[in-house]
């Protein structure tokens, strides 16, 4: 042969391009505009946070940690998770640390997706969970949440549960909507899955942002949902350090089990120093119990503001966004809206469209209020000229 070249590769995944987190905050840096699009606080964790870390790489544990990892953190973890939701997790055979969410759930697809398998998920929903279906074999079942409301349709739900339904995928508090599954919600859920083996992904990344007194209705908390779900958190988002991907997975034995043959040859481990500063900062409840007060403020501080633009915001009961319905303002579709309020007015936002795999148009886009008030008062500014 003359030439040597690289080789043709099929893609495991044609449909996948760029994501629109990365197109936003690359426009957002070249017009100079507020970034409220990616989903990032731009303040820093608590200090006493980095010393603990700090300290735990000056003592020497830089090494590989147990597999499914550090035993004092999968003690803590579900010690919290007892606290708070009433359901006890062996930290030895039911709680894995992870590589931030988006590990932890691609790893829990891997490990229960069969070829053929159908796994449900509600539009619009985290942009992970469709690529990893794929990437396990599985076909992505669509269901929309209630347009506008964010409601979950459980008729509609109920519709496509079939016997190659393998799982269903949940985000409460959700991501982008800002709504929170209430009890009532999560008990219809586990009463459409009893009589079925559909196991539950509960994405519960947000878990420590919901507001006005509500509670986080965690599926540890049910019964019958915990012993089929996979429960997933992020210290990235409760710790605010989304850059760390630290991750946990709270699921039955025989569930744990199959996810760590999984994640023992995709990961293995995750990092050290940060697993052990991690677990000395939760000895102290205060960071992630004051969290909803934390964020309540920055969402009221928002809300208020925005009630003076031409932008209308939707109810806000949970995580660190907050959605804006700008028929007011333009008929614009929802991703060419963002790039002219990037590019015109200075702020940058992210499109419900692109949480839908038909790119469904509502006039709705999501700004993220993880910022410093100067940050929100200087995109305020910016909205009331819109
Ligand atoms: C709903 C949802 N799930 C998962 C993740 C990923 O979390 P991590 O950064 O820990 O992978 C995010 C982050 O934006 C999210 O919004």
């Amino acid at each position: 042969m003359k030439y040597s070249r690289t080789p043709a590769l099929p893609s495991r995944l044609p449909q996948v391009g760029t994501t629109i987190f990365t197109v936003m905050s690359a426009l957002a840096t070249e017009c100079g505009a507020v970034n409220l699009g990616q989903g990032f606080p731009d303040f820093d964790c608590d200090p006493r946070l980095l010393d603990m870390v700090n300290q735990a790489m000056r003592e020497g544990l830089n090494q590989y940690p147990p597999m499914p990892g550090v035993p004092a953190l999968r003690a803590a973890v579900g010690a919290k998770i007892e606290a708070l939701y009433g359901h006890r997790y062996d930290a030895d055979s039911e709680i894995t640390i992870t590589a931030g969410a988006t590990q932890a759930i691609l790893t829990a697809l891997l490990c229960c997706v069969h070829p053929g398998d159908e796994v449900i998920v509600l539009e619009p929903c985290y942009d992970s969970y469709a690529p990893g279906i794929e990437l396990a074999g599985g076909t992505v079942v669509r269901v929309a949440l209630t347009p506008r409301s964010f409601r979950p349709d459980f008729a509609a739900i109920e519709a496509v549960l079939s016997p190659r339904t393998r799982a269903i995928i949940v985000n409460s508090p959700h991501n982008p909507s800002a709504t929170v599954w209430t009890r009532a919600e999560m008990q219809r859920l586990a009463a459409l899955l009893v009589p079925t083996d559909v196991l539950l992904i509960s994405d519960e990344v947000y878990e420590h942002m919901v507001f006005d007194g509500a509670a986080h209705v965690s599926a540890s908390s049910i019964p019958e949902l915990a012993r089929r779900s996979f429960v997933v958190s992020s210290f990235g988002k409760t710790y605010h350090v989304t850059g760390w991907k630290v991750g946990t997975v709270a699921a039955p034995a025989p569930l744990t089990a199959e996810f760590r043959k999984v994640h023992q040859f995709n990961v293995f481990t995750v990092n050290t120093p940060m697993q052990h500063g991690l677990c000395r900062y939760m000895a102290d409840p205060a960071p992630y119990l004051g969290l909803p007060r934390f964020y309540e403020r920055k969402r009221d501080l928002f809300a208020a503001g925005l009630a003076s633009t031409r932008l209308k915001p939707l109810r806000t009961a949970g995580t660190y966004f907050q959605c804006v319905d700008y028929s007011a303002v333009s008929q614009l579709p929802e991703a060419q809206f963002c790039q002219w309020l990037t590019r015109e007015v200075g702020v940058a936002a992210i499109p419900l469209s692109a949480f839908y795999e038909g790119g469904f148009e509502q006039g709705i886009v999501r700004l993220c209020f993880a910022k410093r008030e100067q940050t929100l008062r200087l995109a305020l500014d910016r909205l009331l000229k819109v």
